[in-house]
């Protein structure tokens, strides 16, 4: 079904049984604005830890707190009514162990009314995501490029590349059998991205992956050509909203400077015409 003809909100049974069929459309958001955007075209919503660089400027986001997931999900929350809504565990939330991470989850999921979380890793997660599906709690996992552990991945590289595919698989394999109902692969090369997803009875979601995921998710800024500071291979710019945003400034602080704004049509009447004095 598409997002647009739905009433309401996918759960992520529903996601995971799209596995196969038509692709599955998501994207990030972080306001409330972005989320009414894109909920009749999107079958879930992801509050991604992206936001500390695209909105916070941060240089990554390994600085991403609890309390800022929790602000913007609440905020996409109050825009969504047809789309599901995933929110990302931020770095150090749920590493240390399944009770912490049950702990945050649960903070996440009560706080936000998100429907369900992500967090990143493979086979070193297996028990943390079964620990928390157990618990009710519906996890979607992330593997590839992780973008919170750059620091031992030796940067934004490409994944899985050769002999390092095997591994890749497995975490898929890995993260799939515990429960996850569907995983995200970054940055992996396509034809891992197509074995992955034939092997895996869960859906993968693509992000600089391959078409044969079975769905697909971009950082919105990015594709709105909103986030300017670099852009990845894996990034196709729908819009230059940037730009256009940029100009428009230029035209107001011309205005001002000249005096052309506010116009007769910006201000207020001493006396209302017409009304009873
Ligand atoms: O944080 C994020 O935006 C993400 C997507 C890139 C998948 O994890």
């Amino acid at each position: 079904m598409s997002a647009t003809a739905r009433k309401t909100a996918p759960l992520p049974d529903d996601i995971r049984a799209m596995k196969g069929g038509t692709p599955i459309v998501s994207l990030t958001a972080y306001t409330t604005p972005m989320a009414q955007m894109m909920d009749a075209h999107c079958d879930f919503v992801l509050v991604g830890d992206s936001v500390g660089m695209v909105l916070h400027g941060l240089p990554s986001t390994l600085g991403v707190t609890m309390e800022m997931m929790v602000m913007h999900g609440q905020a996409v929350a109050r825009g969504l009514s047809s789309a599901m809504m995933v929110i990302d565990m931020p770095f150090g939330s749920y590493e240390q162990g399944p009770e912490q991470a049950f702990r945050n989850a649960a903070r996440l999921m009560a706080e936000t009314s998100a429907g369900a979380v992500k967090l990143e890793g493979g086979v070193a997660m297996a028990d943390t995501i079964a620990f928390l599906v157990a618990r009710g709690i519906p996890v979607m996992a992330h593997v590839g490029l992780t973008p919170q552990s750059i620091n031992t991945l030796g940067g934004y590289k490409v994944q899985g590349r050769g002999d390092a595919g095997a591994a890749l698989k497995a975490d898929a394999e890995a993260v799939a059998a515990a429960g996850a109902f569907a995983v995200v692969l970054e940055k992996v090369p396509e034809r891992l991205a197509n074995d992955i997803t034939e092997a895996v009875e869960i859906p993968t979601i693509g992000i600089g992956a391959s078409a044969g995921c079975d769905g697909q998710i971009l950082v919105v800024d990015d594709m709105l050509g909103l986030f300017t500071a670099f852009k990845a291979k894996f990034v196709k710019r729908y819009a230059e909203l940037g730009k256009v945003g940029e100009a428009a400034i230029g035209a107001y602080a011309e205005d001002v400077r000249a005096r052309r704004f506010p116009g007769p049509e910006h201000v207020f009447a001493d006396v209302v015409p017409g009304a009873k004095a």
